[in-house]
């Protein structure tokens, strides 16, 4: 399953700018976006509504479904993220937990993602929900979707810009309750920026909660292990 941390915010380091959109990278994020662009359909298809595993129960009548909603469930359980958060759901795909969280937990959510095609599909299936709950259609086009009691909306954004992103404008406010990334940080090649501008946009004062659940490769692997797990994943991303 994957692994969980929560933390609080705390004084971030000093980065030098972003090198986020240079070289190999703005490739590699290219073929991410290609890839969740083209296969996102299928992968709703196939995964459901989460895109991220499960924390599953001895139970052999344990369902996928029902270990993606526990995992988030978890989640919840150890940050003590309060109700009512407003929260930023980093690399969100098509919505899934956004919409768990603004309807079992009254959070009001702002996915983002990189895929134009997720966006797409958090939409359709948001409204779908909204409908099904008894909630009206977003008031714009690109504004918030009510899954009562609370409300998701979704844009298109790398999330190593986020930093700059929600530069406290209108629609663009930071001082979020709530950092959430669920299977999508081990995407993102600068892990610092990540953390840095997560740091940024939750509130100050210590408020603010970062959940965190991905896989992580854990400390002094063998060379078998290195060789069969980590470094067919780990290769350096072509030019
Ligand atoms: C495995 S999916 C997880 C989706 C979602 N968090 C969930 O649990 O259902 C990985 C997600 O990360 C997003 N992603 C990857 N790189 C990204 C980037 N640079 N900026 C924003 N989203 C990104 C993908 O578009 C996809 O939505």
């Amino acid at each position: 399953m994957a692994a969980a941390a929560i933390a609080s915010p705390a004084v971030a380091e000093d980065t030098a700018g972003s090198s986020a959109d240079s070289g190999p990278w703005a490739a590699l994020k290219g073929r991410i976006k290609t890839h969740y662009d083209l296969l996102s359909d299928y992968y709703y298809s196939l995964w459901g509504e989460h895109i991220h595993h499960g924390y599953f129960t001895s139970d052999p009548s344990d369902t996928k479904e029902d270990a993606q909603r526990r995992l988030i469930s978890l989640l919840l359980e150890r940050s003590q993220l309060p109700r009512s958060s407003t929260v930023l759901d980093v690399g969100c795909g098509v919505g899934g937990t956004s919409r768990y969280l603004a309807h079992e937990h009254a959070c009001q959510v702002t996915g983002i993602t990189i895929s134009s095609k997720q966006v797409e599909i958090a939409h359709r299936l948001s409204a779908d929900e909204a409908a099904k709950l008894g909630a009206g259609p977003a008031e714009e086009e690109e504004g918030p979707i009510s899954i009562p009691p609370g409300n998701v909306r979704f844009i298109e954004l790398d999330a190593e810009k986020m930093g700059e992103y929600f530069d406290g404008s209108a629609g663009r406010e930071a001082g979020f309750d709530g950092v959430w990334i669920s299977e999508a940080m081990s995407h993102l090649p600068h892990k610092q920026l990540f953390f840095d501008n997560a740091f940024k946009l939750l509130k100050s004062g210590g408020g603010g909660k970062l959940v965190v659940a991905d896989w992580f490769k854990a400390e002094e692997l063998g060379e078998a292990e290195m060789d069969a797990d980590i470094k067919p994943i780990e290769g350096e991303p072509a030019n």
